[in-house]
C-alpha cells in the first residue's frame, strides 16, 4: 500500500505513524500520535521506545485562537535574540503546559491527560476554555504549525498536522523523536523502518508526505 495512504488510515484510526523528515533537514523520525488518542500506553512507548522530547504541535489557527507566542520572539533574553538552528529558519517552540487537573505533570497519567485534552480543545478552540484547563509552565512542549503548514516549512511539526488534516482528526498531534539507545544519535531510517515493521506501525518519508499533501 502506499505509505502516506497508509499514514492517513493509521491515523484515522488512533495509532502512531513513523515520520521522518529528511536526510539533508533534522534527519529524525519522530513517533507521531493524533493528540486525542493518547493514554498513558501511548505516553510509555513515547519515552521508552522514542526517547525525545515529548511535545505537542498544533496547527497555527489553534495556537492563534490560544494567543501561543514563539519562545523565540517572546522572551527577551540574549540566547533568544541570537537563536541560529542549523536546520531550519526558526524553531516551532511555543510555551510548556500542564492540565490543570494534573500533579506533578510528568507521569504517564499526567503528560497523556494534558496530551489528549489539548486534542480535545484543538478540535473547538477557545481561549476561555484554555485558560481554565492548562496552566504554564509545564512538561508538555506545545509547538506552532506555520500558517501554510508544508508550503513553508517541512519540520515534524507541518508534516504531522498536514497528516491530521488529511486524516480528518483534530489538528494537534504529538511528537517524540526516536534517538538510537546504542550511540544517542537519532535513530537511523532503517532502524527506524524495522522499529515499524517489528511492532505494525507505519512508517513514512516527509519528501512523501510534503509531495501528497502539499
Ligand atoms: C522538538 C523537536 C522535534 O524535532 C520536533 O519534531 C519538532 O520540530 P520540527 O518541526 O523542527 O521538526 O526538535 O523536540
Ligand atoms: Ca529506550
Ligand atoms: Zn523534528
Ligand atoms: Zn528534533
Amino acid at each position: 500500500a502506499d505509505p502516506v495512504e497508509a499514514a492517513i488510515d493509521a491515523f484515522r484510526a488512533g495509532e502512531p505513524v513513523l515520520v521522518h523528515d529528511a536526510a539533508d533537514r533534522e534527519g529524525e523520525t519522530d513517533l507521531v500520535y493524533p493528540a486525542a488518542a493518547v493514554d498513558p500506553a501511548a505516553v510509555a512507548r513515547m519515552r521508552n521506545d522514542a526517547g525525545g522530547l515529548v511535545c505537542v504541535a498544533l496547527a497555527d489557527a489553534v495556537a492563534d485562537a490560544f494567543d501561543l507566542p514563539f519562545v523565540q520572539e517572546d522572551i527577551d533574553h540574549p540566547l533568544a535574540a541570537d537563536h541560529e538552528l542549523a536546520y531550519d529558519e526558526r524553531s516551532s517552540f511555543s510555551l510548556t503546559v500542564n492540565h490543570r487537573e494534573t500533579f506533578t505533570g510528568i507521569t504517564d497519567e499526567d503528560r497523556a491527560l494534558t496530551v489528549r485534552e489539548l486534542g480535545r480543545h484543538a478540535a473547538d478552540p477557545s481561549m476561555e476554555a484554555f485558560v481554565e484547563s492548562f496552566r504554564a509552565p509545564g512538561h508538555v512542549h506545545l509547538l506552532r504549525a506555520a500558517p501554510g503548514l508544508l508550503a513553508d516549512r517541512e519540520g515534524h511539526t507541518e508534516l504531522g498536522i498536514a497528516l491530521a488534516n488529511a486524516a480528518g482528526t483534530e489538528p494537534a498531534v504529538v511528537v517524540c523523536e526516536m534517538l538510537d539507545d546504542e550511540t544517542g544519535g537519532a535513530r537511523s531510517p532503517v532502524d527506524a523502518r524495522a522499529y515499524a515493521a517489528r511492532h505494525d506501525l507505519v512508517y513514512v518519508e516527509g519528501a512523501a508526505l510534503v509531495d501528497a499533501l502539499r
